[in-house]
């Protein structure tokens, strides 16, 4: 949630900034801003420009505008505290010394230290958590006594409590940017004689590829010559520093019309990479360097809780079929945002494994830190390279699909699943699967990219058919065992981009209740490809269209039978059961981006979602 960006440099920082909020604007997109210090005026002056709404009108604001400052903070934003205002946007500035700060998370104790701050005096002119974390640093801030920029950020961060990735500039200090984080993340990029602070590395691989890594509680003072990092404590640290993986073309459209598009897209390439290397036919072993150290351990294990929220739960909840199915291991799969605040039972054996694209999700993250404090063997099943969770867990598996930038997840669900099912295959093989058994599944895992290129060259027909429904407000999505989950993620996939409401649940639950809602016409979409409870899936399609409703029915090449029970269907490849989310998700990932065009919203920023929910 809310994309920062720094620089200071040599450089004019305005249109960089701005180049670095656009690359960043799918973390959040209400509200942009800039500030600009430019030394060379005497006295320095801070530079500001806000507008409400895209990156695009902020641009449009500071057409005209001759800023030659070589250093400054850019945001975007998505509103927790205060609505969506011009004044609400950052950068905020404090009422005395000139102080611009931008920030990430949520301050949770504002409300006291706006009415301290307030009986000293300071007069508040927005809503926002982070104007009363701004205005405090200006009460800190004593340079004539020592409490330069960066003393009066770690004496304030000292009195906050609550979730922070800021960055502050000061017209007192025009060289110095100070950033800090705590449970939201930052990372400095360290250019020749310039440096690039950003939330995420999009906004930084155009201009260096080496990076600092900060952990909690750190503070970084950063200068055209160098930086200090320290704690709020004024500890000295010594920071990690690591190379970034992503190239330019991976975060470009690549000719393709939205992110969302190419994600879909290149999920056969993507795929490849995350099984390239980690599968091994001949005796069924799946090699997966990151977590063998803890092989023992994983094999010995207990139970498995996974940890997730968003569509990263629902792989994870197909991770609890495979685990228990393939590997014999006893699995829970929870919201970690519930985890966390339920006392849950962490006894001898348990591992946690958290899923996590982004490996930022405040509730995820916050519940690893639960589990490690009670003992748990952490795990992370995670896409982006040295993001906090996994820097944090004991060992985890990199997905490797590359960056994910369209807000509605696609290549990382699939990318998820199939290093879980990888996984399972690893237990799997070391507990009770025989090589034979193992082997095959791994030829076929194989061979999934393959078959989720057929599924793309459908995308046209599966485009006519979404146009012929998209009017419906209503749908259902419901799937058996393995695909129960994916009727989860092709309700969600629905929801978030064209604001259909859709529900998905397991196929036999609907006559519980949900059944109700079925009227002349509603769409309800079955995942019926050819696998244990296939049966039991005719007879729910049954149970729908005899009450009018309008089954789409994802099944397997080669049934004939299906096209007599459903008024559409959507063919995927033959595949064991086990592996077939990764091809009936397909489908509709493909609905749901039609559906969103067809409707005429931003597919890429759906309305008040963020890519990456750093705050609980
Ligand atoms: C947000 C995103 C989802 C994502 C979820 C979990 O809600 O919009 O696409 O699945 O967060 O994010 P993570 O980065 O932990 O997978």
């Amino acid at each position: 949630m809310c994309g920062i960006v720094a620089y200071i440099g040599t450089r004019p920082a305005r249109s960089l900034l701005v180049e670095g909020l656009k690359r960043l604007e799918y973390r959040g997109y209400d509200s942009a801003g800039v500030a600009v210090i430019d030394a060379k005026n005497s006295p320095a002056k801070i530079q500001l420009a806000k507008a409400v709404g895209r990156v695009s009108n902020l641009e449009k604001r500071l057409e005209g505008t001759t800023w030659n400052g070589t250093m400054g903070i850019g945001h975007t934003r998505w509103a927790t505290h205060g609505g969506v205002t011009e004044a609400n946007a950052h950068p905020h500035t404090d009422d005395g010394v000139g102080i611009a700060l931008i920030h990430n998370g949520i301050i949770e104790n504002y409300a006291v230290l706006r009415t301290y701050l307030e009986q000293k005096g300071h007069t508040f002119v927005t809503d926002t958590d982070t104007e009363v974390l701004t205005m405090l640093i200006g009460e800190l801030y004593d340079a004539a006594n020592g409490v330069d920029l960066e003393a009066a950020v770690q004496a304030a961060l000292r009195e906050v409590t609550g979730a922070y990735a800021i960055c502050v500039i000061c017209k007192e200090e025009p060289d110095v940017i100070v950033a800090a984080r705590k449970g939201s993340p930052l990372i400095v990029g360290i250019g020749n004689g310039e440096y690039i602070v950003a939330s995420d590395p999009q906004a930084i691989i155009a201009h260096t590829a080496q990076a600092m890594t900060l952990d909690d509680y750190n503070v970084v003072k950063i200068t055209r010559d160098g930086f200090r990092t320290s704690t709020i404590d004024n500890v000295e640290v010594t920071p990690q520093v690591l190379q970034l993986e992503s190239e330019l073309d991976e975060i470009d459209l690549g000719g393709y019309e939205h992110y969302m598009q190419k994600e879909i897209f290149e999920q056969p390439a993507a795929l490849r990479n995350t099984l390239r290397g980690r599968l091994d036919m001949k005796d069924g072993r799946v090699v997966l360097g990151g977590v063998s150290a803890f092989a023992k351990d994983l094999v010995r294990a207990r139970r498995i809780i996974m940890i997730a929220q968003g569509t990263a739960l629902h792989s994870a909840m197909i991770a609890e079929y495979l685990f228990e199915d393939l590997a014999r291991m006893p699995t829970e799969c929870e919201y970690a945002s519930e985890f966390r605040y339920r006392n849950p039972i962490v006894d001898d054996g348990t591992v946690v494994m958290a899923v996590s694209q982004s490996g930022e999700t405040a509730d995820t993250l916050a519940a690893l830190h639960e589990a490690r404090d009670r003992g748990a063997l952490t795990l992370g099943v995670v896409n982006v390279v040295g993001s906090t969770m996994a820097r944090e867990t004991d060992a985890g598996v990199y997905l490797r699909v590359g960056p994910e930038i369209g807000v509605a997840s696609t290549k990382a669900f699939t990318g998820q699943v199939a290093v879980l099912s990888m996984l399972s295959l690893f237990l799997g093989r070391r507990r009770l699967m025989s090589p034979q058994t193992a082997s095959e599944l791994q030829t076929e895992l194989a061979m999934i990219p393959d078959k989720i290129e057929q599924i793309l060259a459908l995308a046209p027909e599966i485009k006519a058919m979404t146009e012929r429904y998209v009017q419906h407000d209503n749908w259902l999505f419901l799937g058996r065992g393995v695909n129960y989950p994916v009727a989860l993620e092709g309700a969600l996939k629905l929801k978030e981009l064209s604001y259909i409401h859709a529900e998905g649940m397991p196929a036999a639950e609907m006559k519980h209740g949900p059944i109700a809602l079925i009227t002349e016409g509603m769409p309800a979409v079955f995942i019926a490809n050819k696998g244990a409870q296939y049966e039991k899936v005719l007879s729910n399609i049954a149970e729908t269209r005899s009450r009018g409703g309008h089954v789409i029915a994802v099944a397997t090449e080669g049934d004939k039978h299906i096209r007599s029970v459903a008024e559409d269907v959507l063919f995927i490849p033959e595949c064991p059961e086990p592996l077939s989310p990764m091809l009936t998700v397909v489908p509709l990932q493909i609905m749901a981006y039609y559906a969103a065009l067809a409707r005429g919203h931003d597919v890429d920023k759906p309305r008040n979602l963020a890519k990456s929910v750093t705050v609980e």
